[in-house]
């Protein structure tokens, strides 16, 4: 590992041609192709610019430097590496001759999550009512499941619905590379890590969520389930450990359900395609789809709450907010339409109001 001052002066050197995108407020992610090809995104839309690295020697430099200050391998055998700089971004790399146009990064710059519910309405990706429904979620320890495509602003939204969790509570927060900001004064972090150059000393997601297990969790964050990991979170949630929360790559409700049951079946331990299937829906109790549109805006597409199996063995999903397309404004190219809701009340009502928890059924009735 290298000390954070010094790295930060050799990255501005290696990097001297994309630290003006590093250090402007309205770049939202920066892609490099190879040392001639950058691209950024500004509001939601991609970019080219005419920045170039001087030779593909600083680029590699570069790169090698950010996986030295993170403690990571980069190399031959191990040419693909996730990261997080000192401000805060995100940087994921992929070295030639796997990256076939040269070293390719990908730097998503925020500094610090920003967003809130209230900004999220501002922007229009949520509406109040929905907003009310989710903290609700979050105080009945429902278990909760962000999906969507990439870059569609899940890890965001996950990080703005921890926001909601009692600051009372013990959480455990499971990361590939750190992300997310819970401001609550008891959090654990706990971050995997690849292997070193001789292929040791690999920690897993699955691993450290073994380790959440018995480190006494309250409430357990993952921040993205890609894999294996996926069988230990679903026998989780329904060995009691409500309230945990965690994101996947899937485009509907119902595709969120198949993608988390084809990754609990990359586990080691193996089981009935039947009888994983009713774990995973007895273990998963909300989705809230997330989706970038063609304006470069990301926005809420559903909210829905899974009731189990039906009797042919499907999933029961019951819909409770979707976004409704109104078109395009044609001055300004903006997607129109709002997120609202279809009509069904969810079924923890009544429990929620035994507890207390705020509740109005007028959230759930469509406009
Ligand atoms: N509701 C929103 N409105 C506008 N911008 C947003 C919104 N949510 C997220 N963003 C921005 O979109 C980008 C992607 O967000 P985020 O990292 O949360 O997406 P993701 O779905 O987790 O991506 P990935 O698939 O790469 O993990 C970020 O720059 C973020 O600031
Ligand atoms: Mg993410």
């Amino acid at each position: 590992m290298i000390p954070k001052i010094i790295f930060e002066q050799s990255i501005k050197r290696y990097f001297k041609c994309v630290a003006p995108f590093m250090d402007d407020e309205s770049v939202s992610e920066i892609m490099i192709n190879g040392p001639n090809d950058i691209w950024i995104e500004v509001a939601g839309k991609l970019q080219q610019t005419n920045a170039k690295f001087e030779n593909a020697d600083d680029l590699m430099g570069g790169v090698k430097n950010i996986a030295q200050y993170v403690g990571k391998t980069l190399n031959d055998l191990n040419p693909r590496m996730d990261a997080r700089l000192p401000d805060g971004s995100r940087v994921h790399v992929v070295l030639p001759p796997c990256a076939r146009n040269g070293v390719s990064v990908a730097i998503r710059r925020f500094g610090e999550f920003s967003l809130t519910m209230e900004k999220l309405m501002g922007y229009g990706s949520i509406t109040a009512q929905a907003a009310e429904f989710i903290n609700l979620c979050v105080h009945m320890e429902q278990n909760v499941i962000v999906a969507g495509g990439t870059g569609s602003g899940k890890t965001s939204l996950l990080n703005c619905v921890s926001t909601l969790i009692d600051p009372k509570e013990r959480i455990i927060v499971i990361e590939d590379s750190t992300e997310l900001q819970l401001q609550q004064p008891h959090v654990v972090m706990l971050e995997a890590r690849g292997p070193d150059a001789k292929g040791r000393g690999k920690v897993e997601i699955g691993d450290l969520f073994r380790s959440a297990m018995r480190l006494r969790p309250d409430r357990i964050v993952i921040g993205e389930i890609r894999g294996g990991e996926a069988l230990d979170l679903i026998q989780a949630m329904t060995s009691g450990h409500g309230g945990s929360m965690s994101t996947t790559h899937a485009t509907y409700p119902d595709d969120t359900l198949r993608r988390l049951e084809t990754m609990a079946m990359m586990s080691e331990v193996k089981m009935p395609l039947a009888a994983l299937r009713s774990q995973v829906a007895s273990a998963i109790n909300i989705i809230i789809q997330t989706a970038r549109f063609n304006d470069g805006s990301r926005k809420l597409t559903h909210i829905v709450e899974c009731l189990g199996l039906d009797q042919a063995g499907e999933y029961v999903i019951h819909p409770l907010f979707e976004f409704k397309h109104q078109g395009q404004d044609p001055k300004t190219g903006k997607v129109m339409g709002e997120l609202k809701a279809v009509g069904n009340l969810p079924t923890f009502l009544d429990n929620a109001r035994s507890r207390n928890l705020h509740v109005d059924e007028s959230w759930f009735r469509p406009l």
